[in-house]
């Protein structure tokens, strides 16, 4: 190995043993299963939330068989919040094919896990390493980040070039002997020293050589080459209540928020207030020939998806009269409590300080 590359793999490790001493639940973890949770919760958020889901999913199930025979909306239940909804039907899916194709024994070689659905080659090199100590190394934005600066290298992390470069030294930095420790290391380091805004350069332990540091190009690398176009949404949500129940409806799939639950929903695709919604077909379809009065109108949300900026309002409203709206059911306060829901909804419902009492 070239001079600067055993540098940054024995800084590295010395970092992690002598200063490192980022808490994690799962950390040091052993039994791939717990670990593959961990990982899958990890592709999804960041550590900080991940942390309260992890334990959750694991005292709720302690094995793969658990998970694999709960019922489906106590998992979904449970993973409210972590959005991207196939990631939960993918670990549930690989639940039931440990649990019965492979005698509830979790597979032990990075072909098999990387076979298992929703798990890629970080999460497969994540778990070898962690569980089996098995030779893989992770690759991801994160590693990559650390790499293009450390080694001074300005090809796009996002380019097919690039890729393959980062992806070749980061296997070539891998401790054999220890790749779970190694593995482990980097993605702390990435997190807390070289982090994407303001990384540590000054207390870095790996500063002296570090070619963004010395050539003043910290903050221009690493270099993307691709923005994703981001299309905007306006959703105004009605909370219509009527028989002590509320009306809601579970979204289709092929969108966002797939499978989860909501309530009776006008959107917009450009920028709309309120006394616009009123006059669109969808709203006087649904809702035009009734009698209403609004009771109270929400402050304007907004969340970014990866692709998509959503905003939206909840409007709560008083029908005269009994109806029923096509495509919705009513619900009990009861059973609303027991349906997942966006965190788009649930930020508001959390807001409104009456959790799901609604009624
Ligand atoms: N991101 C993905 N896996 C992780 C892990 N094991 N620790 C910290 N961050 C992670
Ligand atoms: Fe990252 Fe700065 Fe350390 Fe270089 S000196 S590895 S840029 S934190």
């Amino acid at each position: 190995m070239a001079t600067q590359q055993k540098y940054f793999t024995n800084g590295l490790l010395q970092w992690n043993s002598k200063i490192n001493n980022r808490p994690m639940p799962w950390k040091g973890e052993k039994d791939p299963y717990k670990i593959w949770l961990s990982e899958i919760i990890l592709q999804q958020t960041r550590v900080e939330q991940g942390w309260d889901y992890y334990n959750r999913f694991v005292a709720a199930f302690p094995t793969v068989e658990e998970l694999a025979k709960a019922p489906e909306t106590k998992v979904f239940k449970l993973w409210e919040g972590l959005g991207y909804y196939t990631r939960c039907k993918n670990l549930i899916a690989t639940a039931k094919f440990i649990t019965a194709e492979c005698a509830g024994k979790f597979p032990a070689t990075y072909d098999t896990i990387l076979g298992l659905k929703g798990v890629g080659p970080y999460t497969a090199a994540a778990i070898a390493s962690f569980a089996y100590n098995l030779p893989y190394a992770v690759v991801d934005g994160n590693v990559f980040r650390v790499l293009s600066r450390f080694f001074e290298n300005a090809t796009a992390i996002d380019s097919t070039e690039g890729k393959n470069i980062f992806t070749k030294l980061a296997n070539e930095l891998l401790d054999k002997k220890q790749p779970g420790i190694y593995n482990q290391a980097l993605m702390d380091f990435g997190a807390v020293v070289c982090k994407p805004k303001l990384p540590l350069c000054k207390t870095c332990p790996l500063q002296s050589k570090c070619g963004a540091y010395l050539k003043g190009l910290v903050d221009v690398l690493p270099v993307k080459e691709k923005k994703i176009n981001q299309k905007t949404r306006w959703l105004f949500y009605f909370i219509i209540q009527q028989d002590e129940k509320v009306y809601v409806r579970k979204r289709g799939t092929k969108d966002i928020w797939e499978n989860l639950y909501e309530f009776v929903l006008i959107e917009s695709p450009a920028a709309t207030e309120f006394a616009q919604v009123k006059k669109t077909p969808g709203f006087i379809k649904l809702l035009g020939k009734t009698g209403l009065s609004i009771e109270t109108i929400s402050k304007l949300y907004s969340q970014k998806l990866t692709h998509q900026t959503i905003h939206g309002q909840f409007i709560k409203i008083k029908l005269q009269k009994s109806v029923q709206l096509e495509g919705y059911e009513l619900v009990s306060e009861k059973k609303l409590a027991l349906l997942p829901f966006p965190k788009f909804i649930t930020t508001y419902l959390k807001d409104k300080n009456v959790s799901l009492n609604l009624l």
